[in-house]
């Protein structure tokens, strides 16, 4: 972290801390023991191992190394919930963290108030460079925040009950949003990545670099679930022509007609949530597909997928806390965008697709220590996105942030705006 960043207070960062542990306990208070156990998939983890992992970052990563005296709540925690630290030695392997129906989730909540009491104890005596550890714990429960609810919705999807978590008003009869405006982007050199002012940005953010912008524009608004609807009937996902080798090989492979949650009954498509299943709403952004289905959409529309340093460049005089963002204990779903001709729906809703690989900036260098191995060791086969989505907590992304997953993954809110060249 750059020296020249304004660090919040100590009362700010007291707080922050406090509502950032009570959001993720709020998410997971509809959750049974048996809801929180449960592996879906091994790309996703049980709500109590996210609740567990949180913590265990800040007892490893502050309290042990920075508070004299410390005692951890449980030796033996290392080992269950240290997620990919090499550094921290040997872990439970990621697919096996469904087996763990103890701790109970009681006992995860008791290692929660005790880690709680021990950091807001030691926070006032942190020296600064500690704190700024808080600060990276704090962005790392928000990440894990958003994660719970796309990996409780994923496992309770495969419930043939289709049970809603919580309850959302039926989706208003939103009007279809009009024609894609395309709104001209930066030409030539611009500057993007993390410049190190602002209170926090993960490692990857930076550092502040050029980039060489060739004409383009980017489409105002995402594309929402009609025109999904269009390309399905169109015979967009039995097209070969339109779609990657690699993507066509994971259509075929994985048998995929529509996005992830989608079904088709005699009305028409419906999709789950956590509000459970409910018709697709035509106007709402579409949501769930992949990098390869994302690819797909632009080439068969004719267009393609913006580069990170085209979305990121037109972000920066838009308000990264603006945009429909999860609030509260809410149930995030994406909404239809407003009319209008300028860039609408950057932040928020659904993360962006680009056709970016998730590699360093120039002049990246990994944060020292164990925390090193946060971002810059996943930077091989994945793709970045922008934005933020409806469940992400606000105030969690900027115009600088880069999420990375593979691109066969889509149990994220993962959606796409159109670019195209000039
Ligand atoms: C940025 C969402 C890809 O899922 O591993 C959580 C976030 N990093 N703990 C991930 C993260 C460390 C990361 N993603
Ligand atoms: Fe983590």
């Amino acid at each position: 972290m750059g020296k020249s960043r304004t660090a919040p207070s100590q009362i700010d960062l007291i707080t922050r801390y406090r509502e950032v542990r009570a959001l993720s306990e709020a998410l997971a208070a509809p959750l049974s023991d048996a809801d929180a156990t449960v592996q879906s998939m091994a790309d996703a983890s049980p709500a109590k191992w996210h609740l567990a992992h949180a913590s265990w970052f800040f007892e490893t990563f502050v309290l042990r190394d920075h508070v004299p005296g410390y005692t951890p709540f449980d030796a033996r925690y290392t080992f269950l919930f240290n997620s990919y630290y090499e550094a921290e030695g040997p872990r439970h392997a990621r697919p096996m963290r469904g087996m763990l129906t103890r701790p109970s989730l009681k006992d995860v909540r008791a290692y929660r108030a005790h880690v709680d009491k021990a950091l807001v104890t030691a926070l006032p005596m942190l020296k600064p460079e500690v704190q700024a550890l808080v600060l990276l714990g704090l962005n790392h429960e928000q990440q894990h925040q958003e994660l719970m609810l796309t990996d409780i919705q994923h496992l309770l999807s495969l419930n043939p009950l289709e049970p809603a978590l919580f309850d959302a008003p039926n989706a208003l009869p939103a009007p279809i949003p009009g024609p894609l405006h395309w709104i001209e982007g930066r030409q030539g050199l611009v500057e993007v990545g993390d410049d190190g002012k602002g209170d926090f940005a993960f490692d990857c953010e930076g550092p502040r670099h050029k980039a060489v912008l060739h004409p383009h524009a980017l489409a105002h608004r995402l594309i929402t679930n009609g025109e999904w609807i269009d390309f399905i009937e169109d015979g967009g996902y039995a097209r070969t022509s339109h779609w990657l080798s690699d993507g066509w090989a994971w259509v075929q492979a994985e048998g995929i007609e529509a996005p992830l949650y989608w079904k088709r009954n005699e009305q028409g498509w419906t999709r789950y949530g956590l509000d459970g299943r409910k018709p697709v709403n035509r106007a709402a952004p579409v949501t769930h597909i992949s990098l390869y289905e994302a690819d797909a959409y632009a080439h068969w529309a004719g267009f393609r997928l913006p580069t990170e340093a085209e979305w990121e460049s037109a972000a920066l005089n838009i308000a990264p806390t603006s945009g429909n963002q999860l609030d509260g204990a809410a149930c995030p779903r994406a909404r239809a965008a407003e009319g209008g001709s300028v860039l609408t729906q950057m932040f928020g809703d659904v993360w962006e697709w680009t056709g970016s690989a998730y590699r360093p900036h120039p002049g990246f260098r990994a944060a020292e220590g164990a925390v090193g191995e946060y971002n810059g060791k996943f930077m091989s086969g994945q793709f970045v996105l922008k934005g933020g989505s409806c469940a992400t907590p606000r105030g969690h992304v900027r115009a600088s942030y880069r999420n990375f997953f593979y691109p066969h993954q889509r149990w994220q809110f993962t959606g796409l705006r159109l670019a195209k060249d000039l």
